[in-house]
């Protein structure tokens, strides 16, 4: 069978992973799985370990689970690596969402200022996993949910030799069972073909049984009874002439860049009343944690759809049932982009349809972009990429650079503010600054 590594095993995230092995199990047989955590992650790793060891103990399935401190260890001969950790757990996040709104600009874990800084925090950290695995475990695919994914997986495909890496996401699954539910067909009738970048994808055309329906689908989510969104996302509905004019689906994210005043105030609104996102996911974490001390909890409890990752699982799971498998089945990914979208270097990641193979995911390509997005997902990129570079380097011009070119710092000065103030909030896990 399978090994299966998940560094950031502690995370309140692990039982949606368990459970779809366990669904799975017939198709793909993961014989180990090694949950691995830091120090200070002990005692979550302990809880939601215990927890999966029932969980799988209950299902009648021959799955080990190892839980474990000593990374390398448990990298030895794995197949698979997946990683979800969050550098500086979620008081870094409460950081990165209010340092940014004091300053009148929002504050979101992967999107603006907090984006960047997760990411400063965390590129250095998963290229050392990745060096690691090329000593323990060449051929294994490291798949990373870790955000900000997009300039996680830029970072780890210009700057690591492992070159087995494919980031993952819940939004394009999610817009994918949303719109089916709207149209109240079958999953698996409709077809989406989605391009773009992490947080910042679009579903370019929408397809059931072969015929398109783009504009059908656009009408409903015009409709403000309609918000298709995440769990951490405000619903704020689209102005109806503008979605049906930009004519493609906007992700749930593209809220931070259309409606940035409006977000803006609803931030500001939870900043007051110590109800921004982090702040609400540290209450619910406390929730889940409780639970999954329960010894007579052996399911992965209903609460853990109030996260806004609920599902990602089932992208994991099935990533890693199709490279197994060679199902050559379509998934969306965070791939190297090898030409699939034109205008994007082949070497950026890109959050793209692909074919999934033995050989792992393969683009599918979808050429240009129709100009009224490319703009936006230029400057993203560019953000993405110099932000990276910062995060490599240590350089301090680099990151203001990359705050300054993102659309939701208002100017250079602002950016300068913002930087200094964050680098110095997150100076433990910023030993490259
Ligand atoms: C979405 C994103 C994930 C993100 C999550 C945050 O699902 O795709 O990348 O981690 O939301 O959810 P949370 O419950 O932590 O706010
Ligand atoms: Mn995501
Ligand atoms: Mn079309």
């Amino acid at each position: 069978g399978l090994k299966i590594v998940t560094i950031g095993g502690g995370s309140s995230y692990t039982p949606e992973l368990v459970e779809g092995f366990i669904k799975r199990y017939e198709e793909c047989p993961i014989s180990e799985l090694w949950l691995v955590d830091i120090e200070e992650g002990k005692e979550k790793l302990e809880i939601v370990g215990n927890l999966a060891k029932r969980m799988v103990e209950k299902a009648g399935v021959p799955m080990e689970i190892h839980l474990t401190l000593n990374r390398k260890e448990a990298l030895k001969n794995a197949d698979f690596v997946t990683t979800q950790m969050r550098v500086g757990q979620l008081n870094a996040r409460i950081k990165d969402e209010k340092i940014p709104l004091m300053h009148g600009m929002i504050g979101q874990e992967t999107n603006g200022a907090g984006g960047l800084f997760k990411g400063l925090r965390t590129i250095p950290v998963l290229l050392e996993i990745a060096e690691e695995m090329q000593n323990h475990c060449p051929n294994a695919w490291l798949i990373n949910f870790t955000n900000p994914a997009g300039m996680v997986t830029e970072a780890l495909l210009r700057y690591s030799n492992h070159k087995k890496v494919v980031g993952v996401c819940n939004v394009p699954i999610n817009m994918h069972m949303t719109i089916a539910k709207l149209l109240d067909v079958d999953l698996n009738r409709v077809h989406i073909d989605f391009a773009g970048l992490n947080h910042m994808v679009y579903g370019l055309h929408v397809y059931v049984d072969g015929q398109e329906v783009t504009n059908k689908v656009l009408e409903y989510l015009a409709n403000p009874e309609i918000q298709m969104t995440m769990k951490n996302i405000a619903p704020l509905p689209w102005q109806k002439e503008f979605l049906l004019s930009l004519g493609v689906l906007p992700c749930p994210y593209h809220r931070y860049y259309y409606k940035t005043q409006q977000i803006l105030n609803e931030e500001l609104e939870a900043f007051k009343t110590g109800t921004t996102r982090a702040e609400v996911v540290k209450r619910l974490e406390d929730e889940l944690f409780d639970l999954y001390k329960d010894e007579n909890l052996s399911i992965k409890p209903p609460q853990l759809e109030k996260r806004g990752g609920a599902y990602y699982s089932d992208a994991a799971c099935s990533l890693i049932s199709s490279i197994y498998n060679d199902k050559k089945d379509i998934q969306v990914l965070n791939v190297r982009n090898n030409g699939s979208i034109q205008g994007i270097p082949n070497e950026s990641a890109v959050e793209v349809s692909c074919v999934v193979t033995k050989q792992g995911p393969i683009p599918i390509s979808i050429g240009e972009l129709p100009p009224e997005i490319n703009g936006l997902v230029q400057q993203i990129k560019s953000f993405e990429r110099v932000g990276a570079e910062a995060a490599v380097t240590g350089s301090y011009e680099k990151a203001l650079l990359a705050l300054t070119i993102n659309p939701l710092v208002p100017s250079d000065e602002a950016a300068k503010m913002v930087l200094d103030e964050l680098l110095q909030a997150h100076k433990a896990y910023l030993p490259k600054f």
